[in-house]
């Protein structure tokens, strides 16, 4: 951090904004292979939340790479990285009343702990989609596992890039197995059962 830098205090607090919002902000953390359905469900999630009349925004991996992230690829420096900008990113977010969701791979434990270590414990929410290899690799939406496969594409999640699991995610979603709808119902019964939104 650069020297003779200093904090300027905002005469609007976070809990001025989230009474005007009427809810909390809260990170919704996202996580899972390529192609588990992290993207759908959290656009899912956001378009019910907003619906509800909820300050909402997604942070997508695919979107992020193409601007704030577009100088970083797939090393283990690089998803670090990665991580740490969008952890910022939504703590700002927060900050600014609104619920965050981020649907990145987020591969590493320690990448995503430092993300909920940056915020207040209760306002980090690890969403853990738990979609096999097989199952993303049949799907293989954006033919990236045969790529992958074929040794292509190389540090790929999942086929030469570890993916570690969250050991205790605030939610975990069958999202190869179940509905769209029925993941999104238990995302916003958990929001309810927390209090960050209500009704
Ligand atoms: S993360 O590991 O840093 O969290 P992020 O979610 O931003 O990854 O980007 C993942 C997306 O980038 C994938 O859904 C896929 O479309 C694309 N991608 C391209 N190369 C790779 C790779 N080597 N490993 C994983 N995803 C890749």
């Amino acid at each position: 951090m650069a020297n003779n830098i200093y904090l300027q205090q905002s005469l609007v607090s976070q809990l001025d904004r989230q009474q005007q919002a009427g809810h909390k902000s809260v990170i919704l953390w996202f996580t899972g292979l390529s192609g588990a359905g992290k993207s759908t469900l959290a656009h899912a999630v956001e378009k019910a939340l907003f619906d509800m009349g909820c300050r909402t925004f997604v942070f997508d991996g695919d979107n992020v790479r193409h601007g704030l992230c577009a100088d970083l690829a797939f090393s283990v420096a690089d998803r670090q990285e990665n991580i740490r900008r969008i952890g910022e990113m939504s703590k700002l977010f927060l900050e600014a009343g609104v619920i965050a969701l981020t649907a990145f791979i987020s591969p590493y434990q320690s990448d995503r702990e430092r993300v909920r270590k940056l915020v207040q414990n209760d306002q980090f929410i690890e969403i853990y989609c738990k979609a096999s290899l097989s199952i993303c690799e049949q799907r293989d939406v954006k033919g990236l596992y045969a790529k992958a496969r074929s040794g292509e594409i190389k540090d790929f999640t999942g086929i030469s890039s570890p993916y570690e699991p969250p050991l205790k995610p605030e939610i975990e979603l069958d999202t190869g197995v179940e509905s769209l709808e029925h993941c999104v119902n238990q995302v916003l019964a958990y929001l309810k059962v927390r209090g960050v939104i209500t009704g």
